[in-house]
């Protein structure tokens, strides 16, 4: 807790929660506190080639115990999706040095850049461009909303475009890979256990709408004239709420019109569909029937809309032995599924990963309300340093 309020400071969102973003001075904080802490601990620290952080206990080398998670938040995201389970790792160290475990393995602590996707867009851009699920040349094509490009954000943390994308020897050297995470529902309230495992993710992606109009004044044009983009998106909206049915999840969080007066007919609206289910096949079809609906608002407007997939991730099963095991060791805590996307999820596909969850009360995540108590944190740790020392002996 002492770590989590070390960060308090760091990155606030001055409309409430926390605004730490991948590759900005935020960033930079963030890293220099995680170096200071791995080096305090005598901890190894060195960046990969796409800019995530890792810390060594002892020699670097194949098929090591990673653990980690992300530093960066949501827009006005909470304390605990992320760096809990960083600070838990650090912890966690202590506790198996405390008990005098020495690693069989090697033993590293990761942080992933841009989990969120909070600025660039592109949802767990280190953890994807490590494992080469995104290519380098689609990441380099990236801005920010201020049309900064990631080339010039990654070469102002100090790591070079050029060499963006998917990397062999880091990945080589994760043998099993856990990522400790605040649950992000009421799962673990409703089971009445401080701790548990992960079984699935849904799969999950980003798409954004583009509606073109034709901007104009709100006084001066009558009703019948208009070509009003906000229409278009404003149906969008709902018929991502009706589309979302038998499980699957689709939210508008996020929708800019250009230029936003308040006496100015929108010449353009980008809006961005964030859509969730237990499948692909369900996924896609809940964005065709949004993209339907959008396409035949936008017609009844005289207005166009272009769709463009930002990111996409399958569902994710974690792997069922590793589950298991991890919950066996730690007394049968129960595994459950997730509807948020982690870097846990996309190493999934390419090693043996597993996921610890810590009880949420609020069930809220990506706000300020999120939370976990002390000792379900310290509970957490715990489960942490018995994993990794099941794994690493
Ligand atoms: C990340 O937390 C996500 O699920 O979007
Ligand atoms: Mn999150
Ligand atoms: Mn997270
Ligand atoms: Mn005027």
């Amino acid at each position: 807790m002492t770590s989590l309020d070390d960060l308090a400071g760091v990155g606030v969102d001055r409309r409430g929660g926390f605004a730490r973003h991948g590759f900005t001075g935020v960033d930079l904080e963030l890293r220099a506190w995680f170096t200071a802490e791995a080096r305090r601990r005598g901890l190894g620290v060195e960046t990969d080639r796409n800019g995530n952080v890792w810390a060594w206990w002892g020699e670097p080398g194949e098929g090591a115990v990673v653990t980690g998670s992300h530093l960066d938040s949501v827009p006005g995201g909470g304390a605990f999706d992320g760096p809990l389970g960083v600070v838990a790792a650090l912890n966690a160290v202590d506790l198996l040095r405390g008990r005098g475990f020495a690693p069989a393995k090697p033993l590293a602590v990761v942080v992933f850049v841009e989990e969120e996707g909070g600025r660039f867009g592109s949802a767990c851009l280190g953890s994807r461009l490590l494992t080469g699920s995104i290519a380098p040349e689609e990441a380099l094509a990236l801005k920010d909303p201020d049309g900064n490009a990631l080339a010039e954000a990654v070469r102002a943390c100090g790591v070079d475009p050029g060499g963006l994308g998917r990397d062999e020897e880091a990945l080589r050297r994760i043998g099993t890979f856990v990522e400790l995470h605040v649950e992000q529902g009421r799962g673990l309230v409703d089971l009445g256990a401080p701790v548990g495992v992960a079984s699935s993710i849904l799969a999950h992606g980003r798409w954004r709408f583009r509606f073109r109009g034709e901007g104009n004044h709100a006084g001066a044009t009558p009703m019948a004239d208009r070509r009003d983009p906000m229409l278009a998106a404003a149906a969008t909206v709902l018929a991502a709420r009706t589309a979302a049915t038998g499980g699957a999840r689709a939210t508008v969080g996020r929708l800019l019109p250009v230029p936003g007066g308040t006496n100015v007919i929108a010449a353009a609206v980008d809006l961005w569909l964030d859509a969730r289910a237990h499948d692909t096949a369900r996924t896609r079809a809940v964005v065709h029937t949004v993209t339907e609906a959008a396409t035949r608002a936008a017609r009844d407007e005289g207005c166009t809309v272009e769709v463009t997939e930002e990111s996409y991730g399958d569902t994710v099963h974690f792997d069922p032995a590793l589950r298991d095991d991890l919950a066996a060791t730690l007394g049968g805590v129960p595994a459950l599924p997730t509807g948020a996307g982690h870097d846990a999820g996309v190493l999934a596909a390419h090693t043996r990963t597993a996921m610890l969850f810590v009880r949420n009360p609020t069930g809220v995540s990506h706000a300020p309300e999120e939370f976990a108590e002390p000792a379900d944190c310290a509970a957490g740790t715990e489960a942490l340093a018995d994993v990794l020392a099941h794994l690493a002996r």
